[in-house]
C-alpha cells in the first residue's frame, strides 16, 4: 500500500482531491496534516476540521485524521468526535520536529519520555472509540530512544506504527538511519509502515529490497518532486510530462478557487511549482517563465505554452 504523508500546507484536501482525480488509484490512502491540540485547545483543532469533513472528502483520497498533542482528555474528545463523523482510525503524531512543538513534549518532543507515552496511552486507549495508529521518529535527541518505547507500544492495540527513521533534532537533514530501522522493526508487534526519503523509483526499490517484510510505504516530498512516483512504483510508469503538467494545471485551478487573497494564491502556486518543476524535462527558461508569472491566468498560459511545445 502507498500512503500520502501528511504535510502541513501542502497535502491538504485541495491537493489530495486534485491528485486523486488526476491519478486515481496511484495512492491508496493518506494521513491528514495534523489537527493540533495546542494547550489542549479543542476549539482550535476543530477550526481545521474542514480538511477532514467526510462530505468534502468524498471525491478524494481516503484520509486518516491526525492529531498532534499530549493532552489525554482533549485527545479522546477530539478523536471520538472524529469517530462520530465517520473515522474509524485516528493517527497520533509523535514525530513532529518543530522546536516550538517539541519544547512542550509534543510531537517528537515526547519520545525521550516513555513514561509520558505510557500514561497517555493508558488513559486514551480504553476511552477511544476509533482505533489508533502512530506516526513517529526514532527519537528526539538519539535514535536509540525508540528502543525504550517499543515495549510500551507493544502493550497497546495499535493499527500500525509509521516510522520516519530520523531523530527530531535532525529535522530533515542527513541520511535516514536504516540500520536502526532494521533493528527496531522486528521488535514491534504492530504493522510497521516505512516513511522517509523515497524520492525516486530506485529509492523505493532499494528500501523495499532491504526490508521485504514491509508492505506499506508512506511518501511525502517524493510525490511533490515527482507526482508520477506512485505510478512508477506500482506500474513502472514511464515519464509523462503531459500528465504531470495537466496535474499542475488542475492544481492551480483548484488553488484559484481557494477563499484566500490572490497574493496567497500566487504564493501557493509558486510553492508547488518550485517542488514539481525539479522532475520535469523542461528548459530553465520555461521553468522560470512559470515561476515569474504575475497572475494565475499568466501561470496557466505559460504552462499551456510548455504543453503546446511537446
Ligand atoms: C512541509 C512539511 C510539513 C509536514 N507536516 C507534517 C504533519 O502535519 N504531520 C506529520 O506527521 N508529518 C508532517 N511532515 C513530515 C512528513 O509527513 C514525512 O514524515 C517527512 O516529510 C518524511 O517523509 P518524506 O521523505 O517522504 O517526505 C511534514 C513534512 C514537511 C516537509
Amino acid at each position: 500500500m502507498l500512503i500520502l504523508a501528511p504535510m502541513q500546507g501542502l497535502t491538504e484536501l485541495m491537493f489530495r482531491k486534485v491528485y486523486h482525480q488526476c491519478f486515481p488509484g496511484a495512492l491508496d490512502t493518506s494521513v491528514s496534516p495534523f489537527l493540533s491540540l495546542t494547550h489542549g485547545n479543542l476549539a482550535d483543532a476543530w477550526k481545521k476540521i474542514d480538511d477532514v469533513v467526510p462530505e468534502a472528502n468524498r471525491d478524494s483520497l481516503p484520509v486518516i485524521p491526525q492529531i498532534l498533542g499530549k493532552e489525554p482528555v482533549e485527545f479522546v474528545d477530539l478523536a471520538n468526535r472524529l469517530y462520530d463523523i465517520g473515522y474509524g482510525e485516528i493517527n497520533w503524531n509523535i514525530g513532529c520536529p518543530m522546536r516550538r512543538v517539541t519544547a512542550k513534549h509534543r510531537g517528537s518532543g515526547i519520545l525521550p519520555y516513555p513514561d509520558e507515552v505510557r500514561s497517555i496511552l493508558d488513559y486514551i486507549i480504553p476511552r477511544l472509540r476509533p482505533s489508533l495508529s502512530v506516526k513517529m521518529r526514532l527519537g528526539l535527541n538519539s535514535p536509540d530512544e525508540i528502543f525504550s518505547l517499543v515495549p510500551i507500544l507493544n502493550d497497546y492495540p495499535l493499527l500500525s506504527v509509521t516510522i520516519h527513521p530520523r531523530t527530531g533534532r535532525q529535522q530533515y537533514s542527513g541520511q535516514v538511519d536504516l540500520n536502526t530501522f532494521e533493528r527496531v522493526q522486528p521488535l514491534l508487534r504492530h504493522k510497521v509502515i516505512y516513511n522517509g526519503d523515497i524520492c525516486t523509483l530506485s529509492d523505493y526499490r532499494r528500501i523495499h529490497q532491504r526490508f521485504p517484510k514491509i508492505e506499506d510505504f508512506m511518501i511525502g516530498r517524493g510525490i511533490l518532486f515527482d507526482p508520477l512516483l506512485p505510478l512508477r512504483i506500482k506500474h513502472n510508469h514511464p515519464d509523462d510530462l503531459h500528465a504531470t503538467l495537466h496535474f499542475v494545471l488542475a492544481l492551480n485551478d483548484a488553488i484559484s478557487q481557494l477563499p484566500i487573497r490572490e497574493e496567497s494564491r500566487m504564493r501557493k502556486t509558486k510553492e508547488y511549482w518550485c517542488l514539481i518543476r525539479r522532475s520535469l524535462p523542461i528548459t530553465e527558461q520555461q521553468s522560470m517563465a512559470v515561476l515569474l508569472a504575475q497572475t494565475p491566468a499568466e501561470t496557466q498560459q505559460r504552462l499551456h505554452a510548455i504543453l503546446d511545445s511537446i
